[in-house]
């Protein structure tokens, strides 16, 4: 059986879905891995690192014709998929659903979807969970990259000259991303306030030692997968008064506030931003969703009144070497799922739960 692992046609994306690790363990199992010509560099992996892991470089071309399973980050209308052959496999990490189009090409082939970006939050998923590896690492990326366009100091320090008051840090949405930066914001020394919509969220958000900022006898908007639903309009009132008071306090915001399947909550108006002292970051992970912050733009740093409001939308590939590494275990876990060990084939298990919800191109989409 091939796997082929292609480069991404988004230059901005750093990130790859191979490590040396998870080459030497496929290659073990009889697997052979064709890779694009200088597809680790970004990961910090070259190409000989990768034949001497055990896989074999291939043109673009060879590998999309090759392959049994196709790895990529995320599939553009501009992939050459007319060229792979029937009954190929591609593993993705984000699929748009609303890519139709690709998708009725492919059924033709039957060529199968996995996007692991629809994993259940299942145990069993835990091993195979791109949102979660990611999300931890954006959350840690989003506190280096606030503090590092911020003026100023975070940690306290007490020297000769005087003594430097550490730097206040509000986390709106306290999930993976979220809880990853209180820790690293605390980590740097900085004072660490938190809020969300779930209540669940207080325990965790306190064990990190940072303080749980609440709307009074709020509802609790969890639903029983554990996400967040949308907020009630007379919430959100309460939800904005609170924090009208709090964040004028704060230097750095970092916003992961995020509702599956539907537009980022608005939480931070326009005169929130404007009420902080000049120099404040806001950091929006939640930009390229339509942002929790008033002013925020997708891959952008916007300027007003001193106030920086950081877009990136892929903060995961600004630390590529790590996210790559998580990355390909993740996937190689997924393999695992679909690989028929004994007839060296992939065999896939309509009915299993992981399958179904990954599959985009399966009944159930
Ligand atoms: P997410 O990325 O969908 O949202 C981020 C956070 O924003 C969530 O905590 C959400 O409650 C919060 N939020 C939404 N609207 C808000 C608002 N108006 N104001 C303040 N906060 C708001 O969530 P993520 O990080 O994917 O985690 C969702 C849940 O899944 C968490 O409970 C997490 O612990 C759980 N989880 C479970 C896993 C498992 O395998 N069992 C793995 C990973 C996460």
């Amino acid at each position: 059986m091939i796997i082929g692992a292609l480069h991404e046609k988004n230059n901005a994306e750093k990130r790859i879905l191979l490590s040396l690790e998870t080459v030497k363990k496929l290659s073990k199992e009889k697997l052979t891995i064709l890779f694009a010509k200088g597809y680790g560099l970004n990961s910090n992996i070259s190409d000989q690192e990768l034949i001497d892991s055990g896989a074999t470089i291939e043109t673009e071309e060879n590998i999309l014709k090759k392959s049994d399973v196709v790895l990529k980050i995320s599939l553009e209308k501009s992939d050459e998929i007319e060229l792979l052959k029937n009954g190929a496999n591609i593993v993705l990490n984000n699929f748009d659903k609303k890519n139709l189009e690709i998708l009725k090409n492919l059924k033709n082939k039957n060529i199968n979807i996995f996007s692991l970006d629809f994993l259940p939050r299942i145990t069993r998923a835990q091993s195979m969970d791109i949102l979660s590896s990611q999300a931890n690492l954006a959350g840690y990326r989003s506190v280096i990259d606030s503090s590092y366009e911020f003026n100023r100091a975070v940690p306290m320090m007490m020297t000769a000259a005087g003594t430097v008051t550490p730097a206040k840090f509000f986390i709106i949405g306290a999930g993976v991303a979220g809880l990853q930066a209180i820790a690293t914001a605390k980590r740097l020394g900085g004072v660490v306030s938190a809020t969300d919509v779930r209540l669940a969220s207080k325990e965790q958000v306190e064990s990190l030692g940072g303080k749980f900022v609440f709307v009074e006898d709020m509802e609790n908007l969890e639903t029983a997968g554990g996400y967040a639903k949308e907020a009630s309009e007379d919430f959100k009132k309460k939800q904005e008064e609170l924090l009208k008071e709090t964040v004028k306090k704060q230097d750095i915001i970092i916003c992961t506030a995020l509702i599956p399947g539907k537009k980022a909550p608005r939480i931070i108006t326009e005169e929130m931003v404007l009420s902080m002292k000049p120099g404040s970051i806001i950091c929006d992970l939640a930009a390229a969703q339509g942002g929790n912050s008033a002013f925020s733009e997708p891959d952008k740093i916007v300027e007003k009144n001193g106030i920086k409001i950081i877009g990136y939308t892929n903060f995961a590939s600004r630390i590529s070497e790590t996210a790559s590494n998580l990355l390909a275990k993740n996937i190689y876990n997924f393999i695992d799922l679909i690989y028929d060990k004994e007839n060296k084939t992939i065999k896939i298990d309509k009915e299993d739960e992981i399958i179904k919800s990954v599959l985009m191109n399966g009944d159930s989409q």
